[in-house]
């Protein structure tokens, strides 16, 4: 009685109390963003503050990498955004990978005698494939964004008239690059000083590529794929031996489609469909370990699995994966889990298998650069992007005039089908090169969720993109946080080369010696590998977690 005196409205009150309580658990406590370079994170907060959400801030945070870390990613390039909106929970994935120029052909890398001819593929205009990137900022901000395009590239804008330092980073990419960068004078112009690579401290101003993005900030779509813009790209390209024509930037097309899904142990990961490999490598690799307790097993049998899985999945990506607007690629075979079965069923526990015992002969090239940022909003909204120009500094080359940086993504064709290429690697049939076609990637933005909660990461570094997100999202699984996700020590296999590439760290002498002799060829990596960039929403804990991997100079937050 007296109770019910005292708080009349006590009904009301719990429900009241309840209803607090349940969005906040399904809000975030705040923002996390992890980016690969301090300047994007912090106009990624910019935008957030300014009453974006977190897909505004993906294209602040895509046209800011692209000012300020123009040896990853830029316009020049493309990518893969991957998206969970919350207030309906729809998850899709923007494809704006690069597309071969219609001019190309499969032979376009040969000699008259059928061999490659060597950096075609990799250095020049001829090396670039029609760029995504710009496509997707604009559709990005159109159909999810919050705020004026204009407003959400104004940071970007800035930063290339103003201008950002150099650092050591660099000038170690810009070094591996020097000669090629040098055939380019616009490049070399804006990215080099005297003709070398530029001092720590210097200041790199693009005001050419302030005027590209403010074309696109004003004009939309048709700022870069028509007008001005795009005939200063083909002429550039045309007068420095190119095939691209205001056609291809024309018929460039941003695809949606639909994220591969699975599970592992309960665990649910969302991740990139075909033209990338990544969700489906992985996905394939997960539902193999599904096969076995790996948390019960010693060190080394989990290591070896983790191998044997990598192996087997690798081996179905060169032979089934490519674009799938052009080939046919069975993903809903290549993840199911009866047939995990089958392939779990050819691993042994004591013993590697050689990969020339598996069916099957093709492979895949990685890359040097590219870059990922991971970000979720304090409403839930979640963006996983990877965006690459291929290698540091992609083609190396600029047309004239427009500041764009183009790729070298035509490398990640396989230039000549079943036969090794520039690498000594070879690939199939699925990713041959043809007019319009997108080579085949490995980049793969992802999100995880559990009990737990939800992570987003992802991280360059070409073929291995794929197995590091792997190895993030067991360690993910087993309780890590992002700073242990992105620390983690890697390794690697990919089927062909036989081989396990790993960082020095990632096995105990003792694990050297067991899988040596299991017949494991183990190969330690001269240099890390990876810029892995995680944030962890805790739901349980309501916290939330953010961090940029070691290895690099990234930034999160908090
Ligand atoms: O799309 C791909 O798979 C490659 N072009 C990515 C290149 C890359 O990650 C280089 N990174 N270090």
């Amino acid at each position: 009685m007296k109770l019910k005196y005292i708080f009349p409205g006590s009904g009301l009150l719990l429900l009241l109390l309840l209803f607090v309580h349940s969005s906040f658990a399904a809000t975030p406590p705040s923002v996390g963003i992890a980016t690969a370079h301090p300047l994007a994170t912090e106009t990624g907060l910019k935008i957030l503050n300014a009453g974006g959400n977190a897909f505004d801030a993906a294209v602040a945070i895509t046209a800011s990498l692209a000012v300020v870390e123009p040896m990853s990613s830029g316009l020049g390039g493309g990518g893969f955004w991957l998206l969970h909106r919350a207030k309906d929970k729809y998850e899709t994935m923007l494809d704006g990978r690069e597309k071969a120029p219609l001019a190309a052909h499969r032979d376009m890398y040969l000699d008259q005698d059928g061999n490659i001819i060597d950096g075609l593929s990799i250095s020049g205009p001829l090396a670039a494939g029609i760029p995504g990137i710009p496509a997707a900022i604009v559709h990005l901000s159109k159909k999810y964004g919050r705020l004026p395009l204009a407003q959400v590239l104004a940071p970007a804008i800035q930063q290339a008239k103003s201008g950002f330092a150099v650092d050591e980073r660099y000038r170690r990419m810009a070094g591996f690059r020097l000669k090629a960068l040098k055939q380019s004078p616009d490049a070399e112009k804006i990215f080099l000083y005297k003709g070398d690579v530029p001092p720590v401290g210097h200041i790199i101003k693009q005001p050419e590529l302030a005027a590209t993005l403010n074309a696109l900030a004003t004009q939309g779509h048709q700022g870069f794929y028509s007008g001005a813009v795009a005939k200063k790209l083909v002429e550039g390209s045309k007068t420095a031996g190119g095939i691209w024509t205001l056609k291809d930037l024309e018929e460039y097309n941003l695809v949606e489609r639909e994220p591969v899904k699975g599970n592992y142990n309960g665990m649910e990961i969302t991740s990139a469909p075909p033209p990338s490999s990544g969700g489906v490598a992985m996905l394939g690799i997960l539902n193999i370990l599904e096969k076995f307790d790996l948390n019960k097993q010693s060190t080394v049998t989990q290591k070896h699995l983790i191998i044997e899985a990598m192996r087997r999945a690798y081996r179905d990506r060169a032979q089934f994966l490519g674009d799938p607007d052009f080939f046919d690629v069975p993903v809903k075979q290549l993840i199911d889990k009866s047939y995990a079965s089958e392939l779990a069923a050819s691993i042994k526990l004591d013993k590697a298998t050689p990969s020339h015992t598996l069916p099957g002969v093709v492979n895949d090239e990685e890359g040097k650069d590219t870059t990922h940022f991971s970000i979720i909003d304090s409403e839930g909204n979640r963006v996983a992007a990877t965006l690459t120009i291929n290698y540091p500094f992609g083609s190396c080359f600029v047309p004239a005039g427009t500041g764009v940086l183009l790729n070298d993504e035509m490398d990640d064709f396989s230039s000549k089908p079943g036969t090794p290429n520039a690498y000594g690697l070879v690939g199939g049939k699925a990713n041959a090169i043809a007019p319009g076609k997108r080579p085949l990637s490995s980049m793969s933005p992802t999100f995880l969720e559990n009990d737990r909660g939800i992570a987003v990461l992802g991280t360059p570094g070409g073929s291995r993109i794929i197995t590091m997100v792997l190895l993030a999202s067991l360690n993910y699984f087993n309780g890590g946080n992002p700073t242990e996700m992105v620390g983690l020590k890697r390794f690697h296999h990919q089927y062909l080369p036989d081989e396990v590439q790993y960082e020095e760290g990632a096995f105990t002498e003792a694990e050297i010696k067991a899988m040596s002799a299991m017949g494991h060829h183990l190969k330690r990596m001269n240099r890390k590998y990876g810029n892995m960039q995680a944030v962890v929403l805790e739901t349980g804990k309501n916290t939330i977690e953010a961090a940029s991997d070691p290895r690099a100079a990234g930034k999160s937050y908090p």
